[in-house]
This record gives C-alpha cells, structure tokens and sequence, in this order.
C-alpha cells in the first residue's frame, strides 16, 4: 500500500500542467478515487464531479475561469457539501484524502478556494439550494517549468515556508509550547498537519495536547478579516479538516488508533475556536 505519509510530503500546489488531454483510461482512475465513499469525521457527505475542459466549447472553458493562475490544466474537481455542522471540515477531509491519492498517483492538484469563477462552476455541478460549493482542483501532469506567474504566486504565499512548531503546537495550555521529543508517539501525525496546505498559508490550526495521555485538542486561529475576501465559504475551516485528514491516517499508518470527538476543554484559550479532539 501506497504511504500516506510520503504523499503528504510529496505534494504541493500545481499551477502548471502539461495541456495534453488526460485519456479516458486515466479520467477512468480519476473517478474511481473521486466516488470511493469516505466516512467523515463530523459525519457529512460531500459529492465530487469532474469537468474536461478539453470536451466543451473553447469559450464556455475559458469563461468557466480560473483568472489565469493555473495553466493548461483540462480537468477539474468540482465538491459540493451539505450545508450542515462541520461540513466544511469533512469537506477539506474528503477533498484532501483524494489529492493524495491522486499525488500516489502521479497527478499534480492545487486547492482553489477563491481564485475562480465560483457561479459558472456552481452551475456546472448542479448545485443545490442546502449545498455550497467550498472548493475545487485541477488534476493534471505537472510541467516541470513553472510559468513566471506561478513563481510570483507562490513567493507572495511563501508557499513553501511553514510556521515553526512552537507557534503551532502546545502542551497543557497554549502559554506552554510543545517539545517535539514530548509529542511522544505522534510527532509525525503533528509534522504532517504543519507541512500541509491552507488557505493562503496562513496555517490557522493550533493545537493543544493535554499533560498526560494522547488527547490532542484542535483550535482555529482564524485570521482576521479574512473571512472577507472569499464571504462564500469560510476556508480556514477546510483548512482545519485537511489537517485532522494529515493527523488521522498518518497516525493510522503509524499503528496510532484513536477517535474524533466533540468536547470542549473549559479553560478557553483566547483568540481560538474550538473544533474538535482527537483521543488516543
Ligand atoms: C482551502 C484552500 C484554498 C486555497 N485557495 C487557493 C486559491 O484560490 N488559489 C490559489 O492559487 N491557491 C489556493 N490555495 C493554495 C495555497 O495557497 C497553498 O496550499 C499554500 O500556499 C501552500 O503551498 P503548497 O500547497 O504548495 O504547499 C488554497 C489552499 C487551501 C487549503
């Protein structure tokens, strides 16, 4: 089997991709990693279809639009979710288990949550009065020269920089930063959430693990104001799901077992919103 972990660390954000159509045998694999159904954490069902550029009218594909930050790519991942409690973060979960089984795969991906045409790709995945529409990927080969525009997005995000573990991760209360050494079992399920992606990287999850035993409770630092620029869906929230999906099935793979579950600690760490808790 394919390791989880080495995925994590393989992928990163793709802007550019070879413009070859993909052919049908592998859309085929696409949609069978995109239908394998998924148990969530908090429950919700999301549903995924693919769109290729390559098969519609020139027009309708170049005003479908992705405002020029991906290149060449013919195929994409459009979700949609229900909209109930949490949705979001089974969302990011769903949607970020199938980026790394397409990175296993070979294909590149990117997570766009703001930088495309949100109604006409709303319209091409039928979406529904109770649904929103939080996300969506392209899914293609990456070109090994990344275009001018790319280089500037991704030094605008940094995109490869990530926050150093003492700003993330805490033991007791979030005054006291957590040693690596002290994460015990589940140094890596924690590396794996700090090298993953976010909403302009901003890395909003913060977590704190309790002085004895493996509980681990999962915060959101939401960063101010940014719920603004995209009011449609509240990204950090998929963030947060893609990190409980890093922190889950690296532990998994690591013979790590535990639960998710939904109780809030009563000292309230300022400045943070509780999402859930992972038990080992
Ligand atoms: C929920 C979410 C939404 C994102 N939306 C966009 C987007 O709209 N456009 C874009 O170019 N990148 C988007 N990204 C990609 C991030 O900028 C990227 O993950 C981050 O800079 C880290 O870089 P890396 O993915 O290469 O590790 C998004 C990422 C996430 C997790």
């Amino acid at each position: 089997m394919a390791s989880i972990i080495r995925a994590i660390e393989k992928r990163r954000s793709v802007r550019t991709y070879d413009d070859t159509p993909l052919s049908n045998e592998e859309k085929r694999r696409i949609e069978e990693v995109i239908e394998k159904p998924l148990s969530c954490p908090f429950g919700n069902k999301s549903r995924f279809c693919t769109i290729d550029m390559s098969e519609i009218d020139k027009r309708e594909a170049r005003g479908l639009g992705t405002y020029g930050f991906i290149k060449g790519a013919t195929l994409f991942i459009i979700g949609a979710a229900e909209k109930h409690h949490r949705a979001l973060e089974d969302f990011g979960y769903h949607l970020e288990k199938i980026i790394l089984e397409l990175t296993v795969m070979g294909f590149g991906t990117c997570w766009m949550g703001g930088t495309f045409n949100r109604a006409n790709f709303a319209r091409r995945i039928s979406i529904r009065e109770n649904e929103l529409l939080p996300a969506i990927t392209p899914v293609g080969y990456p070109l090994n020269r990344r275009s001018l525009r790319e280089n500037l997005i991704r030094l605008a995000a940094s995109a490869r920089k990530r926050k150093p573990w003492e700003g993330l991760f805490s033991l007791g209360d979030v005054e006291h930063p957590l040693e690596r050494e002290s994460a015990g079992r589940y140094q890596i399920p924690l590396e794996m959430v700090r090298i993953g992606p976010s909403a302009s990287n901003r890395q909003p999850w913060r977590i704190v693990k309790e002085q004895t035993g493996e509980v681990f409770h999962f915060y959101l630092r939401r960063t101010k104001g940014y719920g603004k620029i995209v009011p449609e869906v509240s990204l950090q929230n998929i963030d947060m799901g893609i990190a409980m999906c890093h922190f889950e099935f690296s532990a998994g793979e690591l013979g790590l077992n535990g639960r998710w579950i939904e109780r809030e600690p009563e000292d309230k760490p300022p400045g943070m919103e509780y999402i859930v808790s992972w038990v080992g």
